[in-house]
């Protein structure tokens, strides 16, 4: 186990969430889903563990839209995601070698970034060509990162229209292979808050009504206890001090994973074994107010402090 405060996990180092997970594949059997959250609190790593462990009858693409400013971006990343995935993962290698002879001349032919008037089709093809190769009663999961951000990117850079092109086109499109296609999108700005301004914009449309949304909840106790005590056995921590670290971190911190993370990063930096120590008297750990929480935020959070060990003689923090 690596710690790795907001950097890309190995698989093996994502701990819990089944219970979230196991929600969203008993959504998705039925429809698409919209998971919003605060940032930081692990959706990403959500998705990540749900295309490593796929459950049977689906066929996962990861794509983060976080850098998608246009449509002609759209349209490349999931044709570029589609490859790479196929070329890549485990068990679809038959996929990989339908798709490659499907479609090289289909993109090369194409001038994407100039595709405003083919977008539409360029999407469409993409789901339908994996829809046709994928077998039986497969479905195409797009597990798209991100989506509310992309859609802000897009309204800024191309106007409300082009958004609401799109959103209708995908809603259209979901509609038409419900029985084949699905959308798993997340965010951490709110997907509402981009529609109430293309509202505004003039669009009357509630082009995600079709999808379910659900928030993505702190992880729970025990994941959170797990995930401290994997962490702390890598410091300098002695090992029997390590369940009672790790408890503290659960009282502190809850369930933010980044913070868990950070916490025992600011634990290991410290030269001698870190242990609960000194006088508690700090609040609780306020939720983070930015989008993204600083760095220079971080360090300064309780829960950092808190657990810093008292050095020996140091006059106590506190009365
Ligand atoms: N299930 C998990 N197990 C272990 N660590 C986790 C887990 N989920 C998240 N983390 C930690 O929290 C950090 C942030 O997670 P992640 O990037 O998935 O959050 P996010 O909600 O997608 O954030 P953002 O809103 O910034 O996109 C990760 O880099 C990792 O350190
Ligand atoms: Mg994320």
């Amino acid at each position: 186990m690596q710690i790795n405060p907001g950097g890309r996990l190995d698989p093996k180092d994502v701990v819990g969430r089944d219970r979230e997970i196991d929600r969203y594949w008993r959504v998705l059997q039925r429809q698409g889903l919209l998971l919003s959250a605060e940032p930081r609190i692990g959706k990403t790593h959500i998705l990540l563990k749900m295309r490593e462990e796929c459950r049977r009858g689906y066929l996962p693409f990861y794509q983060d839209l976080e850098a998608v400013h246009s449509i002609a971006d759209l349209v490349r990343s999931v044709y570029g995601t589609v490859e790479q995935s196929l070329s890549t993962l485990p068990n679809v290698k038959a996929y990989a070698a339908k798709w490659s002879t499907l479609l090289p001349k289909k993109i090369a032919g194409i001038d994407v970034p100039t595709a405003d008037a083919t977008w539409q089709v360029l999407l469409a093809e993409a789901f339908e060509s994996l829809i046709n190769l994928a077998d039986g009663n497969t479905r195409i999961l797009m597990l798209w990162d991100e989506f509310p951000l992309m859609l802000h990117n897009l309204q800024r850079r191309a106007g409300p229209d082009t958004v609401i092109h799109l959103l209708d086109h995908l809603r259209a499109l979901r509609l038409a292979r419900a029985d084949r296609l699905r959308f798993l999108f997340t965010g951490s700005i709110g997907l509402h808050l981009v529609l109430r301004s293309l509202r505004e914009a003039g669009n009357t449309n509630d082009p995600v009504n079709d999808m379910a949304s659900l928030t993505v909840p702190p992880m729970g106790q025990p994941d959170t206890r797990e995930l401290a005590t994997a962490l702390l056995r890598e410091t300098g921590a002695v090992p029997a001090a390590i369940p009672r670290l790790a408890s503290e971190i659960v009282k502190r911190v809850g369930g933010f994973p980044y913070y868990v993370h950070h916490v025992v990063d600011q634990l290991d930096q410290l030269r001698r074994p870190p242990e609960v120590g000194g006088c508690v008297r700090h609040r609780r750990p306020s939720r983070p107010r930015s989008p993204r929480p600083r760095e220079s935020q971080l360090l300064h959070h309780p829960s950092v402090v808190v657990l810093y060990r008292r050095p020996a003689g140091a006059r106590p923090p506190c009365p």
